[in-house]
């Protein structure tokens, strides 16, 4: 049996209800993000896409349409089965890192874990290991206020990729971060969707950022304008000659 899609979305829409107002944050938005996958959200602000990321990130449910995660249809899910996915299937980076500030970086990192009833002695082993992986080995005892801003984010990395989760979601990962710690964050987020195969999904103002991702997808006023996997030749069909340049229906043997 194949493996459904990490994502699939289909004509989803969220719409915000203020009493005598009604906002249409997401008009119908569709697409699928497979294992592996590095992706890019841009489009200007208000555009949807905190909205789109928080509804990936089963931090919330959408008004209309399917969203599945994980293979799971999030709006058949009670709010412990949500909360199990979310734990299980997804990290969340978030652009102000939302670290626990008492806590040293090592416990930080296995919260996650201790939701999910992992035993103390394999937290902690877990923890230091996501934490070297994003070269911070040497800070296990810090807290939050004792680190610079992109060593913040690299702990918030660590956190979102202990439990070894198949979607890593990113809502402006370096917009509080100087270039210099940016470039450092990206670098690792690119090398932990190489090793670990993690799909990853970012959303970004910085268009080198989005440059560097291999699929962009462009949100305005709640739509997905452009999206470039959808876009890719290879993956379109093909006009047959043989057939006077018909493309070829889907089933349809070629003949
Ligand atoms: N909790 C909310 N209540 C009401 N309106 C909201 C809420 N969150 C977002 N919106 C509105 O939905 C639209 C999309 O917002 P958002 O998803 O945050 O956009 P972006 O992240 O692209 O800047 C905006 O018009 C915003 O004002
Ligand atoms: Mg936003």
């Amino acid at each position: 049996m194949s493996r459904a899609p990490a994502i699939e979305a289909v004509d989803v829409r969220r719409s915000y209800d203020l009493g005598a107002e009604q906002v249409h944050a997401l008009r119908g938005v569709s697409f699928t993000v497979s294992d592996g996958e590095y992706a890019a959200i841009i489009g200007p602000s208000g555009s949807g896409k905190s909205t789109l990321m928080h509804l990936l990130g089963c931090l919330d449910r959408p008004t209309s349409g399917t969203l599945r995660v994980d293979g799971r249809d999030v709006a058949a899910l009670s709010d412990a089965e949500l909360a199990r996915l979310r734990n299980e299937a997804i990290g969340f980076v978030f652009q102000a890192f939302q670290l626990l500030s008492r806590s040293s970086a090592l416990d930080n990192v296995a919260l996650p874990l201790l939701y999910r009833g992992v035993p103390r002695a394999e937290r902690r082993e877990r923890a230091e290991a996501a934490l070297r992986a994003v070269n911070l080995g040497h800070r296990l005892g810090h807290r939050p206020t004792q680190m610079s801003g992109g060593e913040q984010q690299r702990v918030a990395i660590a956190r979102a990729l202990v439990g070894e989760p198949r979607i890593l979601l990113a809502d402006e990962p370096t917009g509080n971060l100087d270039s210099r710690n940016g470039a450092e964050v990206m670098r690792i987020l690119e090398e932990l969707n190489a090793v670990s195969g993690v799909a990853v999904v970012l959303v970004t103002h910085d268009a080198e950022v989005a440059a560097r991702a291999r699929r962009q997808v462009r949100v305005r006023d709640g739509l997905v304008e452009l999206d470039t996997a959808a876009a890719n030749p290879a993956q379109e069909p093909v006009p047959d000659p043989a057939r006077g340049g018909r493309v070829a229906a889907a089933g349809e043997e070629r003949a």
